[in-house]
């Protein structure tokens, strides 16, 4: 066992149950924000995320069902938060970790990963995030015996885990009344799960989201509107009612909009989760400000799009995924001359 192993930061009784926030959006109805990042609150680097559900999902399913041995080293290509994430749990239940990921990843997710004692691989981001998951591939195959890929592309234990837990919660918090679920797709795994879970229990449209352009920086999300490019399978797109598409400057916009919302103004705190008022409170803000990722401004630009388009009112209740906090983003364009 490593250091890790004992240390509270990477407590998985914090993963879970995360706070629901009440934003105040300029569009008709009430719009919910669920914030990630209080899944391991209390890690460096802006604590946890959207990721830290299913990196545990997907570990706790692979020793159950015995695929996992325990000499194993666990490999996964990620845009960095799946990696911050496996890093921290797997390190601390023993396994060796390698992670491989774009060279442009966000320095706080990067250090997230090196922090939690894992090895890194960085695949140049000019080739694009296939080229990522080719590399993980190759190492693979060097030694197929050697590595155990959780695969949050083709792992059931992805949207599983959303359904399971993000719709029960988002579900409960709302005392039903959520008509809304907004979320964007990287695995997909957050929009199908969720998804399916809130239609199993009540009338919610479910609206998915994608990046508009080819080339874009909203961290997370996955290209996929044009073009020869792998679709993950944990993204079923028969869950969406709905989907948009957003763009880079948009999100970012929405993003630095929020921040500027809440200078003054305290932020509604809708449901604490599984935690006090007092610990939702201290993980709020970073330096004092709002600061949320690129994929949760990009998120806020969704709910925009479908004010703009007339498809909701003052009935519309809207939950939308926070997926983590603006502190990994320190050093990207997002929050690089907000945060020191
Ligand atoms: C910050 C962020 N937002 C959104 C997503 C998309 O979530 P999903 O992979 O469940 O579609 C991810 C996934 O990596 C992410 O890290």
């Amino acid at each position: 066992m490593t250091d890790e192993a004992s240390s509270p930061v990477y407590d998985e009784s914090t993963i879970f149950e995360t706070p629901l926030l009440e934003l105040d959006v300029d569009v008709p109805g009430t719009v919910y924000g669920k914030a990630e990042w209080y899944n391991l609150y209390s890690a460096p680097h802006g604590g946890g995320s959207v990721k830290s559900r299913i990196a545990k999902g997907m570990l706790d399913g692979a020793e159950r069902r015995g695929d996992l041995e325990p000499d194993a080293t666990i490999i996964e290509p990620t845009s960095g938060n799946t990696g911050s994430e496996l890093a921290r749990l797997a390190t601390a239940r023993g396994y060796d970790v390698e992670i491989v990921l774009p060279d442009n990843a966000s320095g706080g997710k990067i250090d997230a990963i090196r922090d939690a004692g894992a090895t890194l691989h960085f695949v140049d981001a000019d080739r694009g995030y296939d080229a990522v998951i080719d590399r993980c591939e190759e190492r693979i195959a060097a030694d197929p015996d050697g590595y155990y890929r959780p695969n949050q592309y083709e792992n059931p234990d992805n949207p599983g885990t959303h359904e399971r837990t993000t719709a029960a919660e988002l579900y409960e918090q709302t005392d039903g009344e959520i008509t809304h679920f907004v979320a964007g797709a990287g695995t997909g795994g957050t929009v199908t799960g969720t998804g399916r879970g809130l239609h199993d229990r009540g009338d919610v449209t479910v609206v998915g989201f994608e990046p508009a352009e080819a080339l874009h920086a909203i961290d997370g999300l996955k290209y996929l509107k044009t073009g020869d490019h792998y679709h993950p399978e944990t993204y079923d797109e028969s869950v969406l009612d709905h989907k948009e598409y957003v763009s880079t400057q948009r999100a970012y916009d929405r993003a630095r909009a929020l921040r500027n919302r809440y200078q003054d103004t305290d932020i509604r705190v809708h449901d604490t989760g599984q935690h006090d008022r007092k610990t939702v409170t201290d993980h709020l803000r970073v330096d004092g400000q709002f600061v949320v990722g690129t994929s949760s401004g990009a998120g806020i630009q969704a709910v925009h799009q479908l004010a703009d388009a007339g498809a909701l009112d003052e009935t519309s209740v809207i939950a939308v995924m926070l997926y983590d906090r603006g502190d990994k983003y320190a050093d990207i364009p997002l929050w690089e001359s907000y945060l020191s």
